[in-house]
């Protein structure tokens, strides 16, 4: 999806509970980044969750995003993340995948 409100092409992803935990998620948007990137060529990719959203922020993490910020995204406190092609196609895709990095604390409101 694109949400040119916020100028990124979007990866979101929502399952029926019985079938969380099966890993659904990791081999999906592993797919769909696989696509997005040789596919259609696309320069970066976004997705945001819920900073509890553990499973969300984890299957992301798999498949190479990284947070960026802490932010409102559609109205929802969200951690937002990228993924940039030339990292990926600099990198062999196992070091991508299981890059780990801090998620950034909340801004400090004004
Ligand atoms: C979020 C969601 C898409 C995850 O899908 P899933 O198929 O269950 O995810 P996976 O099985 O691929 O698991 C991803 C990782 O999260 C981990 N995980 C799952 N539940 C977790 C939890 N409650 N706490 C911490 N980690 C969790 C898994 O162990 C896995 O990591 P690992 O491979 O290192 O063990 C699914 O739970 C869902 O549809 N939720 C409702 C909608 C939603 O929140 N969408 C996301 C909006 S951004």
């Amino acid at each position: 999806m694109v949400l040119p409100e916020y100028g990124w092409v979007d990866l979101g992803f929502r399952f029926a509970q019985p079938h969380w935990g099966k890993g659904l998620a990791t081999e999906v948007a592993s797919a769909w980044v696989r696509e997005a990137l040789d596919e259609f060529r696309v320069g970066q990719l976004g997705a945001f969750a819920h900073p509890k959203n553990l499973a969300s922020i984890r299957a992301l993490e798999k498949v190479g995003f990284h947070a960026e910020r802490r932010d409102k995204v559609r109205g929802m406190d969200s951690i937002v993340f990228f993924l940039d092609a030339k990292l990926v196609n600099s990198c062999p895709r196992k070091e991508v995948v299981s890059a780990r990095l801090p998620i950034p604390a909340a801004a400090e409101s004004p």
